[in-house]
């Protein structure tokens, strides 16, 4: 049964990123939101915080964090997750995400965003700590889909069906990032649009586009180059599949000036107009 319900989209949004402070304390910005990176505010006071007060009051923030581990064998981390609660009373964010990974093991940051084996035993441990993550937040979690270059071999799982059942069984939303989707597609040889229509579209609060690195016989997730006509391809199912859903470009390597990512996300606000013109005509 589902009981968690999506907000409304509140249109297309940027992460924030320090080289743009300046033009978002400055003249109002063409975006409808803006996401931080969670961790980089999760301090005790300063310089981000001061910042992230002065900016929070001109645009509605999304929370992204990295480093939640919500898969991790070994549970979660209640120190982490105290603090990331004290960021969220203060920000009173659009909504909270995090990645269905795990990113170490015994205090151990490994800083990657490692997939899980796809199997019933593993599903079971996930859903288990996003109900307990979403007791302590007191709201619901969304968690996003990574981009993997390998693949347990005890996986009795698509990814993309393990992913379905973890929103339905814990009850929490998905980030679905397009660009992992298209990613992990081409690593692994799969259908991006298989996976794509298994995603329950009521589930989908969030997209997230970005670009990567193609190096011939595998792609690298890395943040840093537009995106690439595929992934725009993808986002262009992914619209006429979901309906209207809040969506950002992610840069986080090699920053343009903002006006570049401004423009990419245009090219977003098109594509989904098109498709909704296309759908109602
Ligand atoms: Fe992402």
């Amino acid at each position: 049964m589902t009981l968690t319900i999506r907000k409304p989209s509140p249109g297309f949004g940027l992460g924030l990123r320090t080289e743009h402070y300046t033009d978002f304390l400055g003249e109002p910005q063409p975006v409808d939101w803006l996401e931080i990176i969670s961790e980089n505010f999760m301090v005790p006071g300063g310089k981000p915080l001061a910042v992230l007060d002065q900016i929070r009051e001109r645009y509605p923030i999304a929370m992204h964090g990295v480093s939640m581990s919500l898969g991790a064998a070994d549970g979660l981390d209640r120190d982490y997750l105290a603090a990331l609660k004290k960021l969220v009373q203060r920000v009173n964010p659009l909504w909270v995400s995090d990645h269905l990974c795990w990113t170490g093991i015994h205090g151990i940051n490994t800083h990657d965003l490692l997939p899980l084996p796809y199997h019933e035993q593993a599903l079971r441990h996930v859903v288990q700590q996003i109900r307990q993550v979403q007791d302590i937040l007191e709201r619901p979690l969304l968690i996003e889909n990574v981009s993997s270059y390998v693949n347990f071999t005890d996986s009795t799982l698509n990814e993309w069906d393990f992913l379905r059942a973890v929103c339905e069984e814990a009850d929490c939303l998905l980030l679905l990032d397009v660009n992992n989707i298209y990613v992990s597609s081409f690593n692994h040889g799969f259908d991006p649009l298989t996976y794509l229509r298994a995603i329950p579209p009521q589930r989908v609060q969030q997209i997230h586009l970005a670009g990567h690195t193609n190096n011939g016989d595998h792609i690298i997730d890395t943040h840093d180059h537009p995106v690439v006509d595929p992934v725009w391809e993808l986002y262009t199912a992914a619209c006429d599949h979901i309906g209207p859903v809040a969506t950002m470009i992610e840069r986080d390597d090699h920053i343009p000036p903002l006006a570049e990512v401004l423009a990419e996300l245009d090219h977003a606000r098109r594509i989904t107009a098109a498709v909704h013109a296309r759908q109602v005509a």
